[in-house]
């Protein structure tokens, strides 16, 4: 959460920094802040609000000169949404200027400590005690910025990705990391500094990505200097090369980044799965894989940890691992397996997925696992995050960068590299037949133009929004592969209309939801071909008794779902182990056009934020 830029060169830091923050402001929006060096003084400008607020406070009120600066956008944690608790801080002195993404957890008695020597504060944040700190430590110890920043973070408990400078010496900016990302672009005889790469793109492919409990230097026209922020070790930076272009990270003509990414969908699925399904050989080629096939095929459980949407597609592949591959599978919410002592031993295999690579939940899971002996594998989209690197081995996802809050193609894609592991490993073990194996590797290969086919009702989808979008309540159904996609839908509404939705398994709303269900509810009804087709259809009849409203998803052609519901939604017809690639379109959609026609932020929905880096 909160995203942070900083530059250092010969350019006007202004423009560079303000269209940063815009690109990061999917990782937080509640407020944001400037500070710019002009040549004297620290330029500092913050508010409540969006980066829109914040560009019209600046050129309203000061100049925005320099070619020195910071900025963040927030998702707070420590005090309010207000001006006062937005980034940056500056340090009593006025002299050292801050940003922080992070929680600093032990900031209560550092803050106590430094009231009691005469220090005060303005803010409720963890992050101006940290700013002090750092000054105070500057000034007793009488040592440069660098070496202040380090032996402070050594007193300090939480997460960061800090980036400050002093105004007495203005030709450097000092960085560190814990816990959340931090890249550093290199351009010439210029540095800058992001949360991810997009802020620097269209100036440098070449990023140093910082690793934990690491801090580093730059300064303007100098070589980069890295160290260990615990024993002061140099470190020799490695020097990537982006893949990453400035058209990935625009809306392409769409309206919104989420209706772009849903779009996108025929297109990274294919990414996905390209040079590593080949269909006519029979090959499923899997490079993070290969080495580690026997952990898998000799392990007593997968368990799968990761949290939202990443967790509905460990709940699809709990479904396709048992079905095809004959291994045990549980799949945990991260956020409670790190804290319910686990039973965990080195015959497990964790998968953890996570579009970002960042989510703090998933990462701690991940650190229980790897210390109780288990092999963990990632599934992540972010190339190079903390969870990529964490993980003993694993996947890439190809699905680009994920922009909306909401994710979309992230899930798809997470799905099509599960898929393909569940194949691969069922042919292993033998637990699939050939003649199976071969028609699924097929029918995979086949699924963006399916998706292609499920894009292609939206007219139809955006007229059943119109008629949904003022009720309060929703239901979603599903059963076997589609319950974990009901799941999903369910939280594509609620989290950018603001609806409340529940996703169920069709067969136990007797146990408990029917009760909600009258002729205000509508129900949507994952109703496509499959083993439970006819056990849905009941469940369709026991709505339509009670007299709720019908959306439902089912196949192509079919008559009988289709004369009982309100309102339909097709999609192609496909195996049953692969509809959720192609039944979770339509509910995206959905919830999309509901959300536009209500006028919410579908990209930034409230209180959310991409990427939660705090537990
Ligand atoms: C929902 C959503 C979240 C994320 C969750 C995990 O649309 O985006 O529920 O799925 O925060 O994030 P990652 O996958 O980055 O670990």
């Amino acid at each position: 959460m909160c995203g942070i830029v900083g530059y250092i060169g010969e350019k006007e830091a202004y423009p560079i920094i303000l269209n940063g923050l815009k690109r990061l402001e999917y990782r937080g929006y509640d407020s944001a802040g400037i500070a710019l060096f002009d040549g004297k003084n620290i330029n500092l400008c913050k508010t409540k609000g969006k980066v829109v607020d914040l560009e019209k406070k600046f050129s309203d009120k000061q100049s925005n000169k320099g070619s020195l600066g910071i900025g963040h956008t927030r998702w707070a944690t420590h005090g309010i949404p207000n001006d006062v608790n937005s980034h940056p801080h500056l340090s009593n002195s006025g002299d050292l200027v801050i940003i922080h993404n992070g929680i600093i957890e032990n900031y209560a008695s550092i803050k106590k400590e430094l009231l009691n020597r005469g220090y005060t504060f303005t803010s409720d944040t963890d992050t101006e005690v940290l700013v002090n700190l750092i000054e105070d430590v500057k000034k007793k110890e009488n040592v440069k910025l660098g070496k202040a920043v380090q032996i402070a973070l050594n007193q300090v408990v939480g997460a960061y990705a800090i980036a400050l400078f002093d105004k007495t010496k203005p030709d450097e900016i000092v960085v560190a990391k814990l816990g959340s990302p931090l890249a550093i672009g290199i351009g010439e005889e210029e540095f800058f500094i992001a949360s991810d790469a997009s802020p620097f793109i269209e100036f440098t492919n070449n990023a140093i990505y910082l690793e934990d409990e690491e801090m580093a230097i730059v300064r303007k026209g100098r070589a980069i200097e890295v160290r260990k922020i615990k024993d002061d070790s140099v470190v020799a930076p490695y020097i990537q090369e982006l893949k990453l272009n400035l058209e990935q990270i625009e809306k392409g003509g769409f309206d919104h980044f989420m209706l772009k990414e849903i779009y996108e969908q025929p297109t990274v699925i294919k990414d996905t799965y390209r040079g590593r399904l080949l269909p006519t050989k029979g090959i499923i080629k899997l490079g993070g894989l290969e080495n580690y096939i026997e952990k898998f095929t000799n392990a007593d459980r997968i368990i799968i940890v990761a949290c939202g949407t990443s967790w509905h597609a460990g709940l699809v592949a709990e479904y396709i691992f048992e079905d095809l591959a004959r291994i045990p599978v549980e799949v945990e919410y991260a956020s409670e397996f790190r804290y319910r002592n686990p039973i965990i031993t080195e015959k497990d295999v964790v998968i953890a997925i996570s579009q970002s690579g960042e989510t703090a939940d998933t990462l701690a899971a991940i650190k229980l696992a790897k210390e109780k002996g288990a092999f963990v594998y990632g599934i992540c989209n972010v190339v190079g995050s903390t969870i990529s690197r964490e993980t003993h081995s694993g996947t890439y996802t190809h699905a680009g960068p994920e922009i909306g809050v909401a994710s979309t193609k992230a899930f798809t894609t997470q799905i099509t590299v599960l898929t393909m592991i569940a194949l691969k490993l069922a042919k292993i073990k033998g637990s699939i037949s050939n003649a199976h194996y071969m028609l699924l590797l097929q029918e995979l290969e086949m699924i963006p133009s399916k998706v292609q086919e499920a894009l292609e009702t939206d007219s139809k989808i955006k007229e059943i929004a119109s008629i949904f979008k003022d009720v309060s309540n929703f239901l979603y159904l599903g059963r076997g592969y589609n319950f974990p996609v009901a799941l999903e839908g369910a939280l594509k509404l609620k989290e950018i209309s603001y609806i409340h939705a529940e996703g169920y398994p069709a067969a136990e709303m007797k146990h408990g939801p029917i009760a909600l269900i009258d002729e205000q509810m509508p129900v949507v009804v994952i109703a496509v071909n499959s083993n439970h087709y006819d056990k849905v259809v009941s469940n369709i009849q026991e709505i339509k008794s009670r007299k709720g409203k019908i959306i439902a998803v089912v196949t192509e052609g079919d008559t009988t779902v289709k004369e009982m519901a309100d309102y339909i939604m097709e999609v192609p017809n496909t195996p049953e182990v692969l509809t959720p690639l192609v039944t979770t379109i339509p509910l995206q959609l959905l919830s999309y056009h509901i959300a536009v026609m209500l006028e919410k932020n579908v990209d930034q929905p409230r209180n959310l934020a991409k990427s939660v880096t705090v537990e």
